[in-house]
């Protein structure tokens, strides 16, 4: 009797501490972890987080330093140097663990008695895939571009090239992080006139985050997100000529659930809040939510919808239909039975869409006929949108000279897929015809 007594409670220790020791020990520390704060001989610490010194100190007369000579006070401190290129130039990473990587570009341009960073255009490639064409910062403003990219060989080359030969290139800072394995699943849910299909292949694409939304909540810093993310408010993507819903937050915990979505899918401080909709006047639900995202058009996006039931007083009361450009993505979510009938653990649904024509995605919650006016019918806590790669592995298409010039290279037998190797002198040549 005493011991079947005791078993329990020591059972209950044991699990408990194992369990403490779980969550200790679950934080994400990625096997690859570049952080470059470029241009600099020094380390800079932002966000408890170090970027090492720019190992390219003894730099060659095209690998140029350069200083903020005023840097405003409140920006970070990577943004106050910056490498120069004025020949195509890279940075070489060792890669230990092949797989899905994270990598960001800081650009923040600033102005020295040589250089003008605003006045840059460049290209800037990476694994065959064209990340940026003719880019330009305008000044005064920070851009983080940031990528996901499955990285299959050891070494990782980001390759910088100027348009032409007056021009030149610059980076403020660099983040080459490993993923977790279970990031980007291959298969989505296609979503179009036609209906709903299955799209397959995503692992192998590269990704470009344009939108990374935290619904109903404030701004997500890097310092609150496990993998060093931004998230921006949803205000300015509601489309008011619609109900807007009402903005909640959650004092509780998040319950993540093994095998369910993780802190690295999205963090807490994004399925704590949420924007809902509950009709107390209304005899049945009668309104949507929407919200509408600029995005550049002949490229696919994978948008990707964070849930956690953060309102229901009990499990299966929340009912909702999901609509991307009008179409139908998903009927009668049921968030309960998509997390083990357990409230407050995170779900997220991945889709595949073109853009509407006037080049914007519209994501849509409405109710679903099995809601109920009298208790929450709608929720939605964060929303990402990603470019995916076209066919030619790139990202900023056009239709300028240095685009075509690469499509005649493509269709005579080159292949993307070995790596865009620096443009040769002959490119330069071509692209220099709309340099000015
Ligand atoms: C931005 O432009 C203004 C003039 O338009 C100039 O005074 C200022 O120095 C520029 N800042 C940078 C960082 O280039
Ligand atoms: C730098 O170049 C940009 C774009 O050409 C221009 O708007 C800006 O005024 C320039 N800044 C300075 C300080 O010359
Ligand atoms: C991190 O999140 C907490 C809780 O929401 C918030 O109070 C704090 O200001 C955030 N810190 C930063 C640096 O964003
Ligand atoms: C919500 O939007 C969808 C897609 O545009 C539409 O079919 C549906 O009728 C709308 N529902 C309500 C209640 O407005």
């Amino acid at each position: 009797m005493v011991q079947n007594q005791r078993n329990p409670n020591i059972l209950f220790f044991v699990l408990t501490f194992l369990s403490f020791l779980f969550n200790l020990t679950s934080s994400f520390s990625p096997s690859d972890n570049y952080l470059l704060n470029c241009g600099s001989p020094f380390a800079t610490t932002v966000d408890n987080r170090v970027f090492l010194a720019d190992p390219d100190s003894h730099s060659s007369s095209s690998k140029i330093f350069l200083k903020d000579q005023n840097p405003s006070p409140d920006s970070s401190a990577i943004y106050h140097t910056a490498i120069i290129f004025t020949t195509p130039s890279s940075y070489r990473f060792h890669i230990k663990t092949k797989g899905t990587h994270l990598i960001r570009l800081h650009f923040s341009p600033f102005s020295s008695p040589s250089y003008n960073l605003s006045s840059a255009i460049f290209h800037v490639s990476a694994l065959g895939f064209s990340l940026l064409r003719e880019f330009s910062v305008p000044n005064k403003t920070h851009v983080v571009k940031d990528y996901i990219i499955n990285v299959d060989r050891e070494e990782l080359v980001i390759s910088f090239t100027p348009v032409c030969r007056s021009s030149f290139a610059f980076v403020n800072a660099i983040e080459v992080i490993s993923a977790p394995k279970d990031l980007i699943a291959n298969v989505a849910q296609w979503v179009g006139s036609e209906g709903v299909g299955s799209y397959e292949g995503l692992s192998d694409q590269a990704l470009e985050t344009v939108h990374r939304i935290n619904v109903g909540g404030m701004k997500v810093t890097p310092f609150n997100d496990t993998l060093w993310r931004t998230w921006i408010p949803d205000e300015n993507f509601l489309f008011l000529e619609t109900y807007e819903g009402k903005a909640v937050s959650f004092g509780g915990r998040i319950k993540y659930q093994i095998g369910g979505a993780t802190r690295e899918i999205a963090p807490d401080n994004v399925y704590s809040t949420a924007r809902v909709m509950k009709e107390a006047n209304a005899a049945a639900p009668t309104s949507n939510i929407t919200w509408v995202f600029p995005v550049s058009l002949g490229y696919r996006y994978l948008v990707r919808m964070h849930f956690c039931d953060i309102v229901s007083l009990a499990v299966n009361q929340l009912y909702f239909n999901v609509y991307l450009n009008g179409y139908l993505a998903y009927r009668d979510v049921d968030l309960s039975v998509l997390t083990n009938q357990m409230l407050a653990a995170p779900y997220y649904l991945d889709f595949v869409v073109d853009p509407v024509s006037s080049g914007v995605i519209h994501v849509t919650i409405g109710p679903s006929s099995l809601s109920s006016p009298s208790t929450i019918n709608l929720i939605l806590n964060g929303l990402e949108i990603m470019k995916i790669s076209n066919s030619m592995g790139r990202f900023d298409g056009g239709f300028q000279q240095s685009w075509r010039w690469h499509l005649l290279k493509v269709s005579s037998g080159d292949n993307l897929e070995d790596g865009n190797p620096p443009p040769s002198g002959e490119d330069l040549r071509n692209s220099a015809l709309h340099c000015g």
